[in-house]
């Protein structure tokens, strides 16, 4: 109702700084319907916002007495709203929820703000009253998100019912495993809904988005898992326990286990083929070099000449994603870019006692490169991070394919792209490897690591391409070598047939 004017009146920067990211009132309307279910007499509100919760409820004209307590830090938000304060079924608290006493709620419904811990000014003394008030300690939590969850989980009457909305991958993270314990040892975890294509649902998230259904009834029953695709979908939906897709017994979702790619590969066709490994086996993808100043440091042919650098200082690099626009990337690639004066290389200092090079660093200080956020903590400012030519390279934003190139030059890449580096293991691998990477099946098995991030752009993280799965040893030696030095070659050329070529090979090893 607020939403367009504050939206449109307040900074993106300031909204990022409290979490506030609002929920749309048709999901708002679930959540509402689904904890008022059994007539709760007190609810509560932990992360307010522009009471998106508070209006759905209200518009369900509950034919009891019921009381709403809602809690929002940002007293220049709330001045956005105007008529709330007058009504006697509710309160508003202008306070940090986190700091607030526990009291004990029938309904709880929440869209949390998801902060990095370490952006919270007042973490020092919130902790150990919160660690207090739950009798658990909660280091390592690394997400303000978390502890609204568990502090909201103790704040649960008997029977009493929790809808929050939470990031799908926080079922991933370290800091998620104790409190999937506490859901699934509990028996409070009902249902997980999760927004496949949020960006037509969320129009402002930015990775993909769940609710958490819980209810305190003590009661083990198999978890339910829904999976909502579009607006439509959510409009057909009169009754959310009725809409679900799956159900899982609790064992099904472990809590040391990451929970995405167990439900994701129920939500998908593709199975994880029998035999596979993790791709950990054949070493590890690491991020690209972040250098902290992109500017500066990448640099073309023309602007090195004219800078007068000397190759002492400088090395090849690939700059940004787009300058490889082919599965296979060869020095001949590498010579053409150059021609084009395209940015393939980058500052690497080595030999300092130069007069271009410290003109340059020059120039770089005057522009205040040296006084980034990376740059600054780093001894010299202009140091590079280490890093050896990838022969596997893989795109980290992605949409539709995943882009995969198999660098053959002694490039290094910026942060657009994660390097493979093998291991004694995969040393040999790396055209298997690559080939089964663009396979239709590769690629497939490697998306259910994905993190969305809507419009269908998904974003991989290098541990999320370590974790993923690919064929073991034994069935990567069963592939023909000279077939697979022609995809190799044919991917030079064509790389829809190589593609092709290799759906058929991979699927031969699996089928072995
Ligand atoms: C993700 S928004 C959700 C707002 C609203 N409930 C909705 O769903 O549209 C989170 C809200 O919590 C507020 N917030 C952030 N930190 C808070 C805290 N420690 N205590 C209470 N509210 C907080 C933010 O200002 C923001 O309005």
């Amino acid at each position: 109702m607020y939403e367009s004017s504050y939206v449109l009146e307040t900074p993106i920067n300031y909204r990022k700084k409290y979490g506030q990211f609002f929920t749309p009132s048709l999901v708002a309307s679930i959540m509402a319907k689904w904890v008022t279910e059994n007539h709760p007499k007190k609810i509560l509100d932990p992360a307010f916002g522009l009471g998106i919760f508070y209006e759905e409820i209200s518009k369900l004209n509950l034919q009891y007495q019921w009381h709403f307590t809602a809690y929002e830090i940002d007293t220049n938000l709330l001045n956005y709203l105007d008529n709330f304060q007058k009504n006697n079924h509710f309160t508003l608290v202008n306070q940090d929820y986190l700091k607030s006493d526990i009291n004990y709620y029938d309904a709880i419904i929440c869209n949390p703000p998801y902060l990095r811990f370490q952006k919270f000014i007042d973490r020092h003394d919130i902790l150990p009253k919160i660690e207090q008030q739950i009798g658990k300690k909660l280091g390592g939590y690394s997400n303000i998100a978390s502890i609204f969850l568990i502090k909201a989980l103790q704040q649960l009457n008997r029977n009493g019912r929790l809808a929050f909305i939470l990031p799908f991958e926080f079922f991933n993270t370290g800091y998620g495993k104790e409190i999937k314990k506490t859901l699934i040892e509990n028996n409070l975890l009902k249902q997980i809904v999760i927004f496949a294509n949020e960006k037509d649902i969320f129009p402002d998230a930015t990775t993909t988005i769940c609710i958490l259904l819980c209810q305190n009834d003590q009661i083990k029953q198999d978890i339910k898992i829904t999976n909502i695709n579009n607006t439509q979908d959510i409009k057909e939906i009169a009754n959310i326990s009725n809409y679900y897709h799956h159900q899982l017994t609790h064992n099904k979702l472990p809590y040391q286990k990451k929970w995405t790619p167990i439900i994701l590969s129920l939500l998908s066709d593709q199975k994880i083929p029998e035999g596979f490994c993790k791709l950990l086996e054949y070493g590890t993808f690491k991020r690209g070099i972040a250098t902290g100043a992109n500017d500066f440091f990448a640099l073309n042919k023309s602007k090195i000449e004219q800078l007068q650098l000397n190759d002492n200082n400088l090395c090849l690099c690939i700059t940004k994603s787009n300058l490889i626009k082919t599965a296979i990337f060869t020095d001949n690639d590498l010579e053409l870019l150059i021609k084009q004066d395209k940015s393939i290389y980058c500052l690497d200092v080595k030999d300092i006692n130069n007069e271009a090079i410290l003109n340059y660093l020059k120039i770089g200080e005057e522009k205040g490169y040296d006084e980034r956020y990376l740059t600054k903590n780093r001894q010299p400012w202009y140091k590079l991070e280490k890093r050896e030519p990838a022969p596997i390279l893989f795109g980290v934003f992605n949409r539709g394919r995943l882009k995969v190139i198999r660098n053959f030059t002694k490039a290094i890449n910026f942060t657009c792209y994660h390097g493979f580096y093998p291991n004694i293991f995969g040393i040999n691998m790396i055209d298997k490897l690559f080939i089964y990477l663009i396979s239709d099946i590769g690629q497939d098995v490697i998306k259910m690591n994905k993190r969305s991030y809507g419009n269908n752009l998904d974003k991989f993280e290098p541990g999320d391409l370590n974790n993923s799965y690919c064929p073991n040893i034994k069935q990567f030696n069963t592939m023909n070598e000279q077939q697979v030095n022609q995809i190799i070659e044919i991917a030079k050329i064509d790389e829809k047939e190589a593609i092709l070529l290799s759906n058929k090979l991979i699927k031969q090893i699996i089928s072995k």
